[in-house]
């Protein structure tokens, strides 16, 4: 057996559910499914509640311990349908929701220990004009049947590798792969190695068809969706995560070994790190709330938010070398910027008398020649001279507070953020943020700091 199919064997056995595992979810679902329909009939709605997704896929990771469970309603009149559905549910039944609202109105639920997404949607064929965004996901299981034969381990070991190596998931959050376009890219190149062969050799752009589709998307990963033509599953898919794909994927062709596929979960060295934070210039923005959004909104808001700040400390001559943000996604949002210093230095041009002036030249020469304040000078320019002065420091706290006087909204933080902000937020410079290094930031931090993927050796 070859290295890599040994390395195979050993990663499946370790994220591949149990068939345990698959009968209690089965099970689950296929109650959750026979109630949802009965409270259809009840309250007179027509339509089937569904399991799609990864699930009757075949393609899960092991403890993920979530179902996508679909409301189809037969026929479409108008989108307050989909509230129906979840009104009716509300009724009848006594499960505790969390409404998620980003783009569509779903439920999130927790029933025995599994993750319930009860997403309500309208029936379509393949061809139909496409309602609501989660309209597909039926003809999805439809069309990936008979063609996932066989695949489902290849597609485990893809999604292990996108979430070791951070590009797993198309919300906001990561900008990554969604699970199926996992399905589709294992489908189209036949195995996990060969994608990684392909992908090692990908370039500024690739198209990918199972069709003739036409329409061009500006994404730099397009694979048109086998059920709706219009769509590019790859659409969330960031620049920069894409880049880190094909990198990865050349990392891994070079050295397929079980790291790509494994969590470092050393804890981080909390002295370590604090003196990392010493020697580089960071300053950090700790905003606290009670509760925050669903996470792709949040995400959004947050993402927006440090981009714009980003923006105004360049623009107010900070150099600001990059930027991140971390959400615990409910109390607490740490915005970081790690800068070339954190003072920001200025200097001045000062004219003084004109040449011809011989008793003020005099008296300008005399104050600013051997003067410590003069950066360069005194020296002339057309008919006057001049010096270059050394003003003062302006710390990047003062600046940031200014920025963020109202909250940061005339600058581009969101709005929300904005609010948030004059709520309660905090300005840490350096080795200050120590009380905050838990709940994962830490972990966040350290590797911003380090600032360079693992599989780059
Ligand atoms: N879906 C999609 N595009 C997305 C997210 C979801 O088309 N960006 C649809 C797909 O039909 C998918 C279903 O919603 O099968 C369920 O989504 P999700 O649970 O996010 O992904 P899974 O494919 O189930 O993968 P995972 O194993 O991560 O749950
Ligand atoms: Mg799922």
């Amino acid at each position: 057996m070859s290295d890599w199919l040994e390395i195979k064997k050993s990663i499946l056995e370790r994220i591949k559910p149990s068939r345990a595992e698959e009968v209690t979810l089965k099970e689950v679902g296929g109650q959750v499914v026979e109630k949802i329909n009965s409270i259809l009939k009840k309250s007179g709605i027509q339509g089937t509640a569904e399991i799609h997704g990864s699930v009757p896929h075949g393609t899960w990771v092991t403890g993920q311990m979530d179902l996508d469970i679909f409301v189809v309603l037969d026929t479409y009149r108008e989108r307050w349908q989909l509230n129906e559905v979840l009104d009716a549910l509300r009724e009848h039944t006594d499960w505790e929701f969390t409404e998620a609202w980003a783009e569509h109105p779903y439920f999130q639920t927790e029933i025995g220990g599994f993750n319930l997404d009860i997403v309500p949607c309208f029936r379509a064929s393949i061809g139909d004009r496409i309602r609501s965004a989660t309209d597909r996901s039926p003809l999805h299981t439809v069309w990936l049947k008979g063609r996932l034969n066989g695949l489902g381990d290849d597609v485990r070991i893809l999604k292990q590798f996108l979430k070791v190596t951070g590009i797993y998931g198309a919300e906001i959050k990561i900008g990554g792969f969604s699970g199926y376009l996992c399905e589709l890219l294992v489908i189209k190149h036949g195995s996990f190695m060969r994608l990684m062969e392909a992908a090692s050799n990908w370039g500024e752009k690739v198209v990918l068809k199972f069709k003739n589709e036409e329409r061009e998307f500006n994404d730099p990963l397009v694979i048109y969706d086998p059920v709706d033509s219009l769509r590019n599953v790859a659409s969330a898919l960031r620049k920069e995560q894409y880049r880190r794909f094909i990198s990865a994927a050349r990392a891994f062709k070079e050295n397929p070994s079980e790291r790509f596929f494994t969590f470092d979960r050393t804890p981080v060295d909390t002295d370590e790190l604090l003196e990392r934070i010493g020697a580089s210039s960071l300053v950090f923005i700790i905003i606290e709330e009670n509760k925050a959004e669903v996470p792709d909104t949040l995400w959004g808001q947050l993402r927006r938010s440090v981009g714009a700040i980003d923006k105004q400390l360049v623009l107010k001559g900070f150099n600001v070398i990059r930027s991140t943000v971390w959400s615990n996604e409910e109390t607490r949002h740490v915005l970081a910027f790690m800068l070339g210093a954190i003072n920001r230095t200025e200097t001045d041009k000062h004219f003084g008398p004109p040449v011809d002036l011989e008793k003020d030249v005099d008296k300008f020469l005399g104050i600013y020649t051997d003067n410590p304040r003069v950066v360069s000078g005194p020296d002339i320019e057309d008919e006057r001279w001049f010096v270059v002065l050394y003003r003062h420091h302006t710390h990047v706290k003062d600046t940031i507070d200014e920025l963020l006087n109202d909250g940061g909204a005339r600058i581009g933080v969101s709005r929300r953020t904005a609010v948030r902000i004059l709520q309660h937020h905090r300005v840490i410079v350096g080795e200050g943020i120590d009380p905050y290094l838990n709940e994962g930031f830490e972990r966040h931090l350290a590797e911003f700091i380090r600032g360079r993927p693992f599989w780059v050796e």
